[in-house]
């Protein structure tokens, strides 16, 4: 289990160079994931939405970018530090003026049942201590037909397993530390990749926090998956 301290203190370290080693250690393909998380929502066409564990704003922006001007985004997170940056981005860029960035806990949300239509989590899930607690205050916060994104790291296919972890364990380390200078984050990442559980196993844990309709969009040799599930009525 992540410790939430550890967690917390980690990215405020990385924070300021937080977007740019996502675009260098990803080669660019992590914003291709975001976007199809966000034209899965935008076909739901949801009006108020949480952008939960949303860091330095991207998915909130791409949301804000695609959705009409009417919709309210909330992007929550319990680091300020990667707030900061949203807020910053948000300033500098004068635009997304249908987002508000607040701080809070993924497991213990400081907002009111049944608020919104739909919740969205995008390579957060995975660093929170008590993932079941949190799926569970995202069914909270929901409205009943209300629907939930998860964007994640999971378990690729079998083929791809050893390029894959030869990448994370043995290049990604050194090059996070370089261009971050704080190759222990990275060496926390890859142990939190690597822990996470297949999509199939997290289709079953949605499905114990109270979801219906779980279905799961593999991506890049399954690298990456895309659940989404439905609050019943
Ligand atoms: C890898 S970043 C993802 C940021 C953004 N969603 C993205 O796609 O780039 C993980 C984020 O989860 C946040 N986080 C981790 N545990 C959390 C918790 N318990 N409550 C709220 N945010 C949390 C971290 O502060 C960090 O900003």
């Amino acid at each position: 289990m992540p410790d939430p301290v550890a967690v917390n203190s980690m990215f405020a370290r990385i924070a300021r160079r937080y977007d740019v080693a996502n675009r260098l250690l990803s080669g660019g393909v992590d914003t291709c994931w975001r976007r199809r998380l966000v034209a899965a929502v935008r076909r739901q066409s949801p009006h108020d939405i949480l952008d939960l564990a949303t860091g330095s704003g991207d998915v909130a922006f791409a949301l804000s970018r695609s959705l009409p001007r009417t919709a309210k985004i909330t992007g929550m997170d319990f680091c300020q530090p990667m707030l900061d940056e949203a807020i910053v981005k948000q300033r500098t860029g004068g635009r997304s003026l249908n987002v508000v960035f607040l701080q809070g806990d993924g497991m213990a949300l400081p907002l009111a049942d049944a608020t919104f239509d739909a919740v969205t989590v995008s390579f957060g899930l995975r660093n929170m201590a008590d993932r079941l607690q949190a799926l569970r205050e995202m069914h909270r916060v929901l409205r009943p037909g209300g629907r939930l994104y998860v964007l994640e790291f999971s378990q690729p296919q079998s083929w791809f397993r050893p390029l894959y972890y030869f990448y994370t364990k043995r290049i990604l380390p050194v090059f996070a530390g370089l261009v971050t200078g704080d190759r222990a984050a990275y060496d926390y990442l890859n142990a939190s990749i690597e822990r996470y559980p297949d999509y199939e196993a997290m289709s079953a844990e949605i499905r114990q926090a109270g979801f219906a309709s779980v279905s799961v969009n593999r991506m890049t040799f399954g690298i990456v998956a895309l659940h989404a599930a439905v609050k019943a009525s």
